[in-house]
């Protein structure tokens, strides 16, 4: 992958790309388009598919992520991909397995909240392999999605602190017709929690109408919101936060321009969805 990287960059070819884990859809291809425009015709688009361990603990759905090689190959070739790359375990953590893998990279602020504090170990994971994703596929351009606000935040932090010479974009979230958040774990649901799941983003709405009128305390429209999921029997909150979009920061007014990000489960299934109120 890097060989071939660097002849195109020899050749000036503009190259973009857009790691996933793979499972693709509607929203992983837009970020495609979205990495063609940066890239231009005469550029490189690459999307990586590795479902990485080091961002899953030992209790998540590592083993059972949904994998399907045939149809993620034909969604590229249909979008223009240029290179499809999948390394595998033995490929991106050589001598892990043996105990001789030591190096990790860390982002300790923006990545200590919400999904950090949920999950402890997840963002360490998801800074090691961009790192070294970066590293392999030498992009000028990487595209991330809005649907990991809190992942794209950390990211941006990694690539700034760290002098990665990639330019990141976040492109916006795609979402089902009824307005959930697409995402490759929405394949967990049954018929009966893929209905209930909506309430995310019917919460995001709920909780736009409410500051449209006037800015409101983020502990009132967090108990609020508490309330609004009852409505869905299936759907167990994780967490709700309200926070400036950049800095992640908590807020305690919430207002117009205020962020939102939520956690909730669906029967078994973890699914999250933010944005801008
Ligand atoms: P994955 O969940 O496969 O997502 C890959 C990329 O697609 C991420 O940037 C994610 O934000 C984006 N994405 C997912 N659902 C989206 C949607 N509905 N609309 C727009 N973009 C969406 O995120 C990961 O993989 C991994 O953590 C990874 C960055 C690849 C590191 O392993």
């Amino acid at each position: 992958m890097q060989r071939l990287a660097r002849q195109w960059q020899r050749a000036d070819m503009r190259i973009g790309f857009v790691p996933t884990m793979g499972y693709l859809h509607a929203g992983h291809m837009s970020l495609v388009r979205r990495a063609r425009q940066a890239a231009g015709k005469h550029g490189k688009v690459v999307l990586s598919i590795y479902v990485n361990p080091t961002q899953f603990a030992p209790h998540e759905d590592l083993a059972k992520y949904p994998r399907d090689w045939n149809r993620d190959c034909h969604q590229c070739r249909a979008a223009g991909v240029d290179v499809v790359f999948a390394p595998d375990d033995a490929q991106m953590y050589p001598g892990k397995a043996a105990g001789n893998y030591s190096t990790y990279v860390v982002e300790e602020q923006l990545a200590r909240v919400m999904e950090g504090a949920a999950r402890p170990t997840h963002f360490r994971g998801v800074t090691t392999v961009v790192a070294k994703l970066f590293n392999l596929v030498l992009p000028d351009v990487a595209v991330f999605g809005a649907k990991d606000w809190q992942q794209a935040a950390v990211i941006q932090r990694m690539v700034a602190d760290l002098n990665f010479p990639v330019k990141l974009i976040v492109a916006p979230t795609a979402r089902e017709a009824d307005g959930l958040a697409m995402s490759s774990r929405n394949k967990y649901l049954n018929a009966d929690e893929r209905a209930q799941a909506v309430i995310l983003f019917h919460a995001l709405q709920a909780a736009r109408a409410a500051v449209r009128r006037k800015p409101i305390a983020a502990a009132r429209l967090k108990k609020d919101l508490q309330e609004f999921l009852t409505a869905a029997p299936l759907a167990r909150l994780d967490y709700v936060e309200f926070f400036a979009p950049e800095t992640l920061q908590p807020v305690t007014t919430v207002k117009r321009g205020t962020h939102m990000a939520l956690a909730v489960f669906c029967g078994k299934t973890r699914l999250i969805d933010n944005g801008r109120l």
